[in-house]
């Protein structure tokens, strides 16, 4: 027997074709991205949430001269924003990238350590979180929950 997973998404070549919402929230992103502390891979990342209650709470990477002690942008945001609004869902994600080396033109997608905290928060709100990807330019990737950026954990344990 085989079985197929299948995983939609939309694409948005421009920004102002994003409903609203979702173009406030990457725009928050990418003021986030700017106050990354990134001295090591100058790859910035920023990140931004939306709260149930309109709030946008952002993050940005953090990096250490001890590598592992560093953190990723869509964790700074998502631990922020879990800490600050505690009862709230967290509804969506925003991620976007520059760097000081190279153009960042595809979207940024978060990594697995970072999927795995993104969809618990998902699987305790009960609530899928959409998440919104771009590099410092091009297309915009907009997926509709986190399961489908680790499609498994969500099948069997959410
Ligand atoms: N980084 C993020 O913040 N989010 C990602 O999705 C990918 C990687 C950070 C970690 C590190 O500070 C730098 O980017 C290079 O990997």
């Amino acid at each position: 027997m085989q079985q197929t997973i299948n995983i939609s998404y939309d694409v948005f070549e421009r920004l102002e074709g994003l409903p609203s919402d979702d173009q406030k929230l990457l725009k928050a992103a990418t003021e986030a991205a700017k106050g990354a502390y990134a001295p090591y891979s100058k790859f910035h990342v920023g990140s931004a949430v939306l709260v149930e209650n309109g709030d946008i709470v952002v993050g940005n990477n953090q990096e250490n001269l001890a590598y592992p002690s560093g953190l990723c942008a869509e964790r700074v945001a998502a631990f922020s924003a879990s800490a600050l609004h505690p009862d709230q869902k967290l509804m969506a994600i925003a991620i976007t990238a520059f760097s000081e080396d190279f153009t960042t033109d595809k979207p940024v997608p978060p990594c697995g350590a970072c999927r795995q905290v993104l969809i618990e928060y998902e699987i305790r709100d009960n609530q899928p979180m959409r998440c919104i990807l771009r590099g410092s330019t091009g297309q915009i990737f907009v997926f509709h929950s986190i399961r489908d950026l680790l499609p498994l954990q969500g099948k069997f344990f959410g």
